[in-house]
């Protein structure tokens, strides 16, 4: 067995070496203080904390040290590696913070700068006329009435006198809904409506019922299978075809002019007895031009149908026709925008082009 080895002599490793380690410490700082950027620094690792760095090196090298000297140069060699893996992180922090301002800056948008705006709508012009003409039948005291687009084959026809026999009700104008027999359409007309108000209301009734209708017409340049109708519908007593007619003259004036008036030719409708077209004068010409385009010279202007409300409709309304008359009219929209602004070609109305709307000035 042997004693205890006394004489040992204990020279500590040159890695071990105090001022060898303050000089790693010192190089690593440096270096650690010197890069420049995160890509840097990560560089610098192995060189000064890898396993052949020098501090690793001393690390190891505490193993062969006597148990007496273990202690000491444990702690001189964590705290120098200590030092250095803060000097690493603290960089570290510093650069990353740098990079984030660095990215923030490149990436940031000035929203105060001035952008091209999306293209400018407009509202289209049978939006415009329809709320003119309501506008101006409101202002006069009258209500706005509306109803179904698709509607009962009772109130589109039978309640307004077409008969069964009656050329409208051919398949030819009128779209059924499915399935056959339904008894459903897509009203041909706004007069359902007037129907459909005299139902709900006692007279006094003063209703314009604007709205879209729909024709098994193809799209041409006159025609258009889904257009837009108001129908106008007053009922109380004593109401005659003069009422008609002052309404007919105070309304063209205020859409078309002073001085403007209508005139009615007889005519046919199943649901007005006696029934009467209206025309209006030219607003273009007043009659004065022989080669106007707008009244081809004529000097008037067709605008829709009117009358006095059938008896027997009022009857199928639940109106008593001994006591309560009325009076009611038709007119197209489209067709008098045509004829106001000179539209040679419905498909112009029926695109919805923006650069058609904007023509007619209410810019969105
Ligand atoms: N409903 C008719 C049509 O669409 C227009 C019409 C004519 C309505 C005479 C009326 C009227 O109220 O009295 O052609």
């Amino acid at each position: 067995m042997s004693g205890p080895n006394t004489n040992y002599d204990p020279v500590e490793p040159a890695a071990l070496d105090p001022r060898t380690i303050d000089e790693a410490v010192a190089s690593a700082l440096s270096a650690v203080a010197e890069a420049g950027s995160l890509e840097e620094l990560k560089a610098l690792r192995p060189t000064h904390t890898g396993d052949r760095s020098p501090l690793a090196l001393a690390n190891r090298e505490i193993g062969a040290l006597p148990p007496s000297a273990k202690a000491e140069a444990g702690k001189r060699v964590g705290q120098a590696r200590g030092r250095v893996s803060q000097a690493f992180a603290a960089r570290q922090v510093e650069l990353e913070a740098e990079r984030d301002e660095r990215v923030l800056a490149q990436e940031t948008q000035d929203l105060t700068v001035r952008v091209a705006r999306r293209p400018v709508g407009a509202r289209h012009p049978v939006s415009l006329v329809s709320e003119r003409v309501e506008d101006i039948f409101v202002s006069m005291g009258w209500e706005i009435a509306e109803g179904p687009e698709i509607e009962s084959e009772w109130l589109n026809f039978d309640a307004l006198n077409i008969g069964p026999d009656h050329p409208a009700r051919q398949e030819a104008d009128t779209f059924y809904v499915a399935p056959t027999g339904s008894g459903l359409v897509l009203r041909t007309h706004t007069s359902p409506v007037q129907v459909r108000t005299m139902l709900d209301r006692e007279p006094p009734i003063y209703v314009l019922c604007p709205g879209k209708t729909f024709r098994t017409d193809d799209l041409d340049a006159t025609h258009t299978p889904v257009f837009h109708q108001f129908e106008g519908l007053v009922v109380a007593e004593g109401i005659t075809m003069a009422h008609l007619r002052g309404t007919l003259d105070a309304f063209v004036q205020r859409l078309f002019g002073d001085g403007i008036v209508t005139r009615l030719r007889p005519n046919y409708f199943p649901f007005t007895e006696p029934s009467a077209e209206i025309d209006c004068q030219c607003w273009i010409c007043r009659g004065q031009d022989p080669s106007c385009r707008s009244c081809g010279g004529t000097g008037w202007i067709e605008l829709g149908g009117s009358g006095m409300v059938n008896r027997r409709v009022l009857r199928s309304a639940g109106i008593d026709p001994d006591r309560y008359t009325g009076f009611a009219f038709g007119l197209g929209i489209e067709r008098s925008l045509m004829l106001r602004h000179g539209i040679g070609d419905m498909h112009d109305i029926v695109e919805g082009d923006v650069r058609f709307s904007r023509q007619f000035g209410m810019e969105i």
